[in-house]
């Protein structure tokens, strides 16, 4: 039982990376180049050209940043690993030097008292995968993601309890096939973005169907993207937008993890404009049998959305995402006839111009809790933003700790109305390589000194001033916030 207005003692406190993100040894000990590694060499991919070649050394360093974590108390760590370390060069063979990476950052993890917990897919396919078949357009890599989560879990699972299959399939499909900002690059290609979706899903159940098999005490679930939605007002057009843009951009990637289906009315529309995906025989029964498997829901959560009815001659560029920094400059996205998204006039931004939106939240899990009755892991919540490394090596972030701590205020509200919060990992626990962005957006509670604008930065880690307020809030089991 929990007392009212307390966090559970067991709560996960913790802080999520992805490997591009943070890794660097871009080529070393047998990696071979994922889609990320090519797709930031086209010039003007990503701001100032900057890659993950080095990204934030973690690959040199990860001990010394998991001494960070335990002097921290973090119960958990969510990281991602990257499948051109395991499989560099065929599915056919395993590198061990890749395993044993992995192997050691659970053992010192473990060692420190934090449970580690996996993303099986943060977006960095093989290229060689791509270059065989295009990816995720073909349905073979359902088969050889399988295979890949398979390895990993009789490698870690008597170790890792807790498992991500994907992060973000609504972003790294949207931005891969509508609007060209990630891998493999494409724009408008609306047809095969759903049925990429659909050999995501596919593969996503295979890895889920095997999991409980080999994993006998672990969880296992994906982690969405979430963006809970607000009609602009009581207007039944835009009330209806409101649903659509549910349908279409949150219940068409939760409803099939939670219950094996597409949200019928999106499918409706998908049909009557020719791209709905094409679905094989023996799908839903896979998709069906593995979302009774499912044990949370993964909210990555960053912003809410007004919705409002767009013309059919209105905006229509599907959600491209803001990536200049500077703000006032992002564009309203939408669906042509269907929604488009102004900001909210009743909430501040980012830097990015990302809603800063505590409550949303708490609505959000107080809805995933209502549609799915799951428990649900927050693996990712946080702010980007320009940090200022001081004379004296501080990091002063109060905007940073107020994010934060008005976030978590909301979850433990949402606790005691109900959800079954499991665990909350801020983004990031480092500074990291934010993708179309670069150093300068940065997210962890350690300042990296790393830089696109500088040739040979230290890489020295400083602790913000949020490092110290977090730990304390962990110290007091969230009694601090
Ligand atoms: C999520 C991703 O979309 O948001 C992370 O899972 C990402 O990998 C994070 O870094 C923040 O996005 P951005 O664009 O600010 O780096």
């Amino acid at each position: 039982t929990i007392e009212k207005g307390s966090f559970p003692k067991d709560f996960l406190w913790g802080s999520a990376s992805a490997a591009y993100q943070i890794e660097g040894a871009w080529d070393e000990d047998g990696k071979s180049p994922s889609v990320w590694d090519k797709f930031v060499r086209i010039p003007g991919k990503t701001f100032k050209g900057t890659t993950g070649d080095v990204a934030v050394d973690h690959y040199h360093r990860y001990k010394e940043d998991i001494a960070l974590m335990a002097e921290m108390g973090m119960k958990t760590y969510r990281f991602s690993i990257a499948w051109t370390r395991i499989y560099p060069n065929s599915m056919d063979e395993v590198n061990q030097k890749g395993l044993d990476f992995y192997q050691d950052i659970i053992d010192v993890c473990l060692e420190n008292g934090i449970q580690p917990m996996i993303t099986l897919y943060h977006w960095d396919l093989p290229q060689y995968l791509q270059d065989a078949y295009r990816g995720w357009e073909s349905r073979q890599i359902i088969e050889d993601f399988e295979k890949y989560a398979v390895t990993l879990f009789k490698e870690y699972g008597n170790k890792v309890k807790y498992w991500i299959t994907m992060n973000e399939q609504n972003i790294f499909t949207r931005l891969g096939w509508q609007s060209a900002q990630h891998p493999p690059g494409l724009s408008d290609e609306d047809k095969l973005h759903y049925q990429v979706n659909h050999h995501a899903f596919l593969a996503h159940a295979k890895a889920v169907e095997k999991f409980h098999e080999i994993v006998a005490d672990g969880m296992v679930g994906a982690s969405f993207a979430f963006h809970p939605s607000y009609a602009l007002d009581t207007k039944p057009k835009n009330v209806l937008a409101k649903h659509d843009f549910d349908d279409l951009k949150n219940y068409w990637w939760m409803d099939v993890y939670a219950y094996g289906r597409y949200p019928r009315a999106a499918m409706k529309y998908l049909e009557s404009k020719n791209i709905a995906p094409k679905i094989q025989e023996g799908d839903f029964e896979l998709l069906k049998s593995a979302s009774e498997k499912v044990d949370f829901m993964g909210v990555n959560y960053y912003r809410s959305d007004v919705v409002e009815h767009n013309p059919e001659d209105g905006v229509d560029n599907s959600g491209i995402v803001n990536v200049s920094g500077k703000k006032g400059t992002s564009t309203e996205t939408g669906m042509a006839g269907i929604y488009k998204s102004p900001l909210n006039p009743h909430l501040p931004t980012t830097d990015w111009d990302w809603t800063i939106d505590p409550m949303g939240l708490r609505i959000g899990c107080r809805e995933i809790t209502s549609r799915y009755d799951l428990p649900i892991i927050i693996s990712e919540n946080g702010l980007g933003a320009f940090d200022k490394l001081e004379e004296d090596k501080s990091v002063h972030d109060p905007y940073r700790i107020k994010y934060i701590q008005e976030h978590l205020k909301q979850i433990k509200m949402a606790i005691d109305e109900g959800s079954d919060i499991i665990a909350y990992c801020t983004w990031s626990f480092t500074d990291l390589l934010s993708w179309l962005n670069g150093y300068q957006k940065r997210y962890g509670f350690v300042y990296v000194d790393q830089s696109e604008y500088e040739s040979n930065p230290s890489l020295n880690r400083y602790k913000k001033d949020s490092y110290y307020w977090y730990k304390n809030i962990i110290e007091t089991d969230g009694e601090a916030i």
